[in-house]
């Protein structure tokens, strides 16, 4: 028996999914994306499985798609355009693989009536082996279906797909699709009758050309969560959330001129109603019947005869997907052989012969947990997220950072939501939104915390600044963090030396700074749970190994605010020794061609402070050296020999090899070794350009944390490649090669 709870829940659950099903197919306006569509009936179905007396035929999973809208006519399809099935995974497409194999298996063998010879079982037996048939592959076009008449070569009349029996009649508007053909090329054997299905969407840089005209349109701009109305004049201009939206919406005109005018475009990819007209047997040669008749059949479309091939193909196509001026969620396999998929035929929703590939969604719905804080090296409060671990972007989310505590108050996410989750390619996981409708009642909104975490001091925010600190300079999560950095990659590099160890060692009091990282030693490490002879003297030789390293990457380890990776090397190379740094005052250091002010007066107040003249007086005690100058452009200069090693001023020869010679690169987000600045200075001294907007021009955009969430979208629909700040650190040293 299903608990009230249970009842209740699935109550919401259909009241929502009827609302989202209306937002997309009536209205042309989803406000969710499909992933989180998905997840929802997703969980419906479950409770409705789990309990059958939940069980209606009114709810929404028992239905196939939307209801035709009012605005048009209808039109009843003659033969119904379905849907198709969905898997998510290579595991569940070798399932579908194997099955179909099975049921063609059945299917030829029940005709030609014989046994299943042993070569005949071990091809039906693996699903990613040959397929004893051929599988067409295709894109799976994100854009909206419809359906085309042809009747004697010319276009009579044109659909959408409605709920799959009942569309609506949208011929005026198909009829100003430049690439829709309104007449058909006369070939040798015109059919009488053709009904032509295939994909109407929007080219993502036509859609951002129509977004940027409707931008210059809009007077005033009024951003809501998926769509922005805006008002010019009398004139309310829309900009559309994503190319699907809009190629909807501009489908779905009242005016057919207001149609005509966006920039629509068409893939044709099946075939419906035909009378007469040149036979075909295979979907290949349906796509070939389709081309020459003088309509857009997409190119990437293959033939596979394996199911290894079929995986292949998938792969490429998620792979690429980034790569190309029109989006698609997937890939779709069809069966070839056209008698074969008669025999197959259809579920009760979708045929047997086909099987559409869904794409690692970008986004997904989970459950918040908790919001937790933590404290970095500054001491700085960051508010992130704890979720049920979800996959989304292709790798499995628990954590995403929320910034700070205004960002927290923006999205309004409390503890107990169910929440958006949101990872595009290689960029950090962000919590979108919550889902209002499934939070239950008085859920408290969440309070930014007032002691820290970690040592329990007050935590600080300054007024007019967005960020909270932990002020006490004993707290034991700062130190842990400072030590860490210290010890990290990009600075000393010390081996064995993460942030785990460094909280083992902190809290056992081995370390309280930085410089006692050189007074471990291997006998006092032995008493510690973990340490055995040869991973503490591991741990020591990994450190006394540190104290060679160059006094550009000590400046880095010490953490000094805007001293990131390439200002670092600019004043080692340009000071040479850390004596002559600390000696330095503003004036001086102000001079190095990319150093300002700020940069200048935060590096001399650094060594201003006792206590941080003590650490370096200990560092240097303890024979760290910093006796050379490793310039970040190092691999691609390795031919020019020691660059830069330590004489005081060859600003000529170490200024970096223009590697980045002409290529565009937008900055975004807070990176953790560079500030804005000496992010983009850094990409101007080798050659390239920092403009603030990301276009079908840019080769890269450097995702740091909270970053634009527009440039990010952009950039993922264009398929600019995107970096963290560890991949711009090699793009720095290699060019965009290291980008792969
Ligand atoms: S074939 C009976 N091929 O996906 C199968 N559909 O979930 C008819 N779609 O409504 C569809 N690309 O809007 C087919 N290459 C492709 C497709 C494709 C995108 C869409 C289409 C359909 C939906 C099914």
């Amino acid at each position: 028996m299903a608990t009230t709870q249970e009842a209740e829940e699935v109550a919401a659950l259909r009241r929502l999914v009827d609302y989202h099903n209306w937002r997309y197919y009536t209205l042309d306006d989803p406000e969710i994306s499909d992933s989180v569509f998905d997840s929802l009936i997703k969980r419906l179905q479950e409770l409705e499985e789990a309990h059958p007396g939940l069980r209606s035929s009114e709810s929404p999973t028992q239905r196939v798609g939307g209801l035709a809208a009012d605005t048009f006519e209808k039109v009843r399809h003659r033969i119904p355009m379905r849907s198709l099935g969905n898997v998510f995974s290579p595991e569940e497409l070798e399932a579908w693989v194997a099955r179909t194999k099975r049921g063609v298996g059945a299917a030829v063998l029940s005709s030609a009536g014989g046994d299943v010879t042993d070569e005949e079982a071990e091809v039906l037996d693996s699903p990613t082996g040959p397929l004893g048939f051929t599988l067409v592959c295709e894109p799976k076009f994100d854009g909206l279906a419809i359906s085309i008449r042809y009747e004697g070569g010319l276009l009579t009349e044109a659909s959408t797909r409605g709920d799959g029996l009942v569309g609506e009649n949208v011929t005026a508007n198909v009829m100003t699709i430049k690439g829709v053909p309104k007449v058909l090329n006369r070939i040798g054997d015109m059919p009488e009758v053709i009904e032509v299905r295939g994909e109407v969407y929007m080219k993502i840089s036509d859609f951002e050309e129509l977004n940027r005209r409707q931008a210059e349109l809009a007077a005033e701009v009024v951003a809501s969560a998926n769509e922005v109305e805006a008002i010019s004049g009398q004139r309310p201009v829309r900009l559309f959330a994503n190319p699907r939206n809009s190629a909807a919406g501009s489908l779905r005109q009242k005016d057919p001129k207001a149609t005509a005018s966006r920039p629509l475009s068409f893939w044709a990819y099946e075939i419906g109603d035909k009378i007469g007209g040149r036979e075909v047997k295979r979907h290949s040669e349906t796509l070939q019947l389709l081309r020459d008749l003088g309509l857009p059949v997409n190119d990437l479309v293959e033939t596979a005869e394996t199911g290894a091939e079929a995986i292949s193909y998938c792969a490429r196509r998620e792979e690429q997907r980034h790569a190309m001026d029109y989006e698609i969620d997937g890939a779709v396999l069809k069966v070839d052989e056209l008698e074969l998929r008669e025999k197959l035929g259809f579920t009760a929703k979708a045929p047997r012969w086909a099987i559409a590939y869904k794409f690692a969604p970008d986004e997904q719905a989970t459950k918040l947990l908790d919001i937790k804080v933590s404290i970095g090296r500054t001491g700085k409060a960051t508010p992130f997220a704890q979720m049920e671990p979800v996959k989304v972007g292709g790798s499995t989310v628990a954590v995403a950072t929320l910034h700070n505590q205004d960002q927290v108050a923006l999205k309004d996410v409390r503890p107990g939501d169910t929440v958006i989750v949101r990872k595009a390619g290689d960029v950090i996981p962000e919590v979108v939104r919550p889902v209002l409708e499934l939070r239950p009642d008085d859920l408290p909104s969440w309070q930014f915390p007032t002691k820290c975490p970690s040592c329990g001091a007050p935590l600080v925010r300054l007024p007019g600044e967005s960020d909270t600190f932990c002020t006490n300079a004993e707290c034991p999560e700062q130190r842990i963090q400072r030590i860490a950095h210290f010890a990290s990659r990009g600075a000393m590099d010390i081996e064995g030396l993460g942030e785990k160890r460094v909280e083992q060692l902190v809290e056992s009091g081995l370390l309280r700074d930085p410089a006692d990282i050189y007074d471990l030693n291997a006998s006092k490490l032995m008493e510690l749970e973990g340490f055995k002879q040869l991973s503490a003297q591991n741990l020591i030789a990994g450190c006394e190994e540190s104290k060679r390293r160059p006094l550009n990457r000590l400046l880095v380890g010490l953490g000094i605010r805007h001293v990131g990776a390439t200002v670092a090397e600019l004043i080692a190379d340009h000071f040479g020794t850390i004596d002559a740094i600390e000696a330095a005052e503003v004036p001086q250091i102000e001079m190095i061609e990319g150093v300002g002010t700020v940069i200048a007066e935060s590096l001399h107040s650094f060594f201003m402070l006792e206590d941080n003249r003590r650490l370096i007086a200990r560092l240097r005690e303890a024979g760290v050296t910093a006796a050379s100058i490793e310039p970040i452009g190092k691999l691609a200069t390795s031919v020019s020999g020691e660059l830069g090693t330590g004489s005081a001023d060859k600003a000529g020869e170490a200024a970096p090899p223009r590697i980045l010679e002409g290529a565009v690169i937008v900055v975004t987000g807070t990176l953790a070794k560079f500030t804005r600045e000496e992010a983009e200075a850094a990409i101007k001294a080798r050659g390239g350009k920092c403009p603030s907007s990301v276009s079908g021009k840019t080769d890269l955009v450097v995702v740091g944390e909270s970053p634009g969430v527009s440039k990010v979208n952009k950039a993922d629909s264009l398929g600019v490649p995107m970096a963290d700040e560890e991949t711009f650190e090699r793009v720095l040293s290699m060019g965009l090669g290291a980008i792969g």
